[in-house]
């Protein structure tokens, strides 16, 4: 069984490609949503996948964890795969901390380079370049696949970065104050289609006379409803009109 977390298909990809069409693919926010929070796992194995946000991870998967009863075998092999646009520093520390809570060990963790999607920060790369990010990182969850088929255990991370300890410290307490939605605004060419409603993780967003309105102070800033608007009417701030958009194709 794979729990995933994505917001721009990146993560998904990885778990779908990972899962080959096999293991169940458990979107995190979705059980959430649905308050389906309990789990008898009898798999061998059971894989976390989800994007690192400020070199930690999203506050959806913290809510989920914190919040689920995950009951496993005592020899199951647990994984983490991150999904990152650099590196993660020492995002999996933070999983690994929540899962050992839970009383669940994690055996090993691996990482993948692919599209950034944070545009207050970047802008999207070109097609050309993310075909090329994205072929890469194709090939490197051929090999994380391969590791997981022979359970092998340890840090298989190769994203870390300098000084991943100092980077995430410093970093991802700024995460919280990055989660407020109130530089999020939109813009008349949207055609009120509710799906920034439909798949916002923090249900952070209602629809009110046919526009989307951010009824949430804070939410994941995970960008999906910004970066799947079908007429990229959801802007962040200043920078995002000229930043791009990315959904993995
Ligand atoms: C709020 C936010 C914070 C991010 N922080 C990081 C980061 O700390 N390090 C990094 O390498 N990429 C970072 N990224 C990029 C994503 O981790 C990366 O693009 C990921 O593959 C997106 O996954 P998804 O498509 O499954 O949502 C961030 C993206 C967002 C939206």
């Amino acid at each position: 069984m794979i729990f995933y977390f994505s917001a721009t298909g990146n993560s998904l990809h990885a778990a779908k490609t990972l899962s080959d069409g096999i293991e169940k693919v458990i979107s995190v926010s979705d059980s959430i949503k649905n308050n389906n929070l309990k789990f008898t796992i009898n798999d061998e194995k059971i894989g976390f996948v989800f994007p690192v946000y400020f070199f930690g991870i999203p506050q959806v998967l913290l809510d989920f964890i914190n919040n689920s009863e995950i009951n496993i075998n005592n020899n199951t092999y647990v994984y983490a795969v991150m999904t990152c646009g650099a590196s993660t520093a020492n995002a999996d520390k933070i999983l690994k901390d929540l899962l050992t809570e839970k009383g669940i060990k994690v055996n090993a963790v691996f990482s993948v380079k692919m599209v950034d999607t944070y545009v207050p920060l970047f802008k999207i790369v070109d097609e050309e370049e993310q075909k090329k990010i994205n072929d890469e990182a194709d090939k490197e969850l051929q090999q994380i696949k391969k590791a997981i088929s022979e359970k092998k255990s340890g840090c298989q991370n190769n994203h870390r970065g300098h000084f991943p300890r100092t980077v995430t410290f410093f970093s991802y307490p700024f995460y919280k104050y990055r989660r407020f939605t109130k530089k999020f605004y939109v813009e008349e060419s949207c055609i009120g289609c509710g799906l920034c409603e439909n798949i916002c993780p923090s249900q952070a967003i209602k629809i009110e006379n046919g526009k989307p309105v951010w009824i949430k102070k804070q939410c994941n800033i995970c960008l999906g409803c910004l970066h799947r608007c079908p007429k990229e009417a959801i802007q962040y701030g200043k920078k995002s009109k000229t930043s791009g958009r990315y959904f993995y194709k």
